[in-house]
């Protein structure tokens, strides 16, 4: 099968797509036709082993995984024979952010881990642009306690998760102003958002308005250029570590303190991100932003697209052309 592989850290220059013996399933796995898988951030992160915390659980010398890809979307194949709950036949999608080994044709994978069924009418690429960055807006999300008289501003609205939490957000309730630059303001008023500031024309950080939640989504600021722009009891959520790694040391310091307080939440329990996602999707509350749809052949392209941080929501890589969803 046609496979992305990788033996070492580094750019997009070491990955290589190769032919790879197809994965057999273990009794308790699934096979799956991979038909659409995105290369994002964390994909990008696993790439270069960076920040090396991050090689605790990838690898600590080299990736633990030959095939890269954290989400996909497909159809099963085979079937181990103590799998009880999936079909040959059935529309599967699936994410987990210590890698999946999805960016290949095939992938096999436990029944218990973090894959469900695809939701009627939607596609695989749809679906796989609702994986993780609405993984991580949710996470975040989860921190603020949200009715409809909360005001939240979201920075770097237009990317995975910043697109995924102002629909959230939305849905929830809030007051949502969104950052984002010129070319991408009429995408986030189609998402519902209430008011917008265009990043390449003003800046957000003189609003004389004052927000109960700041979502930092990519990290373009800090807490301090944020914090005057927080209510008393406010809360500032960043994606990232920040310079010099402050968002891990700003919780707690923020905490004793007292008053506006930092908070970094470390993201778990993909499946219920994705069983929370397929219902919103199927309810017609959410839509997926995809930026560019690649082939294998361009993988290397693809992540140094992802890689710039200017792709708007999220970046496929379809592995099956001839796949009509
Ligand atoms: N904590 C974790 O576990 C975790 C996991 C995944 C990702 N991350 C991090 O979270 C961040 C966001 O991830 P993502 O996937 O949402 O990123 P992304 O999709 O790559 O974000 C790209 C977006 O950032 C926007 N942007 C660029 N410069 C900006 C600026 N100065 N002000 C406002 N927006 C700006 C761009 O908008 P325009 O096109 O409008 O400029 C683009 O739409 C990344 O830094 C990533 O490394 C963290």
């Amino acid at each position: 099968m046609k496979a992305i592989t990788r033996t070492k850290y580094g750019s997009p220059e070491v990955l290589e797509l190769k032919e790879i013996p197809k994965p057999l399933p273990k009794d308790n796995e699934l096979l799956i036709r991979v038909h659409a898988t995105t290369v994002n951030r964390t994909d990008c992160g696993i790439l270069t082993g960076k920040p090396y915390i991050i090689r605790v659980f990838v690898g600590l010398t080299k990736p633990r995984h030959l095939v890269p890809g954290t989400d996909f979307a497909g159809i099963v194949e085979g079937l181990g024979k103590n799998v009880k709950k999936f079909k040959v036949g059935d529309r599967v999608w699936g994410l987990h952010d210590e890698g999946f080994c999805s960016q290949a044709e095939y992938m096999t994978l436990a029944e218990d881990k973090a894959v469900i069924k695809i939701p009627e009418k939607f596609s695989c690429q749809e679906v796989v642009a609702c994986a993780e960055g609405a993984h991580y807006a949710l996470t975040f999300i989860k921190k603020f306690n949200i009715d409809s008289d909360t005001n939240v501003l979201v920075n770097g609205a237009t990317g995975a998760i910043g697109s995924a939490a102002i629909q959230l957000l939305k849905h929830k309730g809030a007051w949502v102003t969104a950052v984002a630059n010129t070319k991408n303001i009429d995408l986030i008023n189609s998402l519902g958002v209430d008011r917008t500031y265009d990043y390449q024309k003003e800046d957000f950080t003189k609003d004389d308005k004052r927000y109960d939640f700041i979502l930092d989504t990519v990290v373009k600021s800090s807490f301090h250029k944020c914090e005057p722009l927080l209510k008393p009891k406010g809360i500032y959520v960043s994606s990232e570590l920040g310079p010099n790694a402050q968002n891990l040391c700003l919780p707690l310091l923020t905490k004793i303190k007292g008053g506006k307080r930092v908070k970094f939440p470390i993201p778990s329990n993909c499946k219920k991100s994705l069983e929370f996602m397929s219902t919103i999707l199927a309810e017609g509350k959410f839509k997926p932003v995809i930026d560019r749809v690649y082939t294998p052949e361009q993988i290397k392209k693809a992540y140094t697209y992802v890689a710039s941080g200017q792709k708007t929501g999220n970046v496929i890589i379809n592995f099956n052309s001839k796949a009509t969803d």
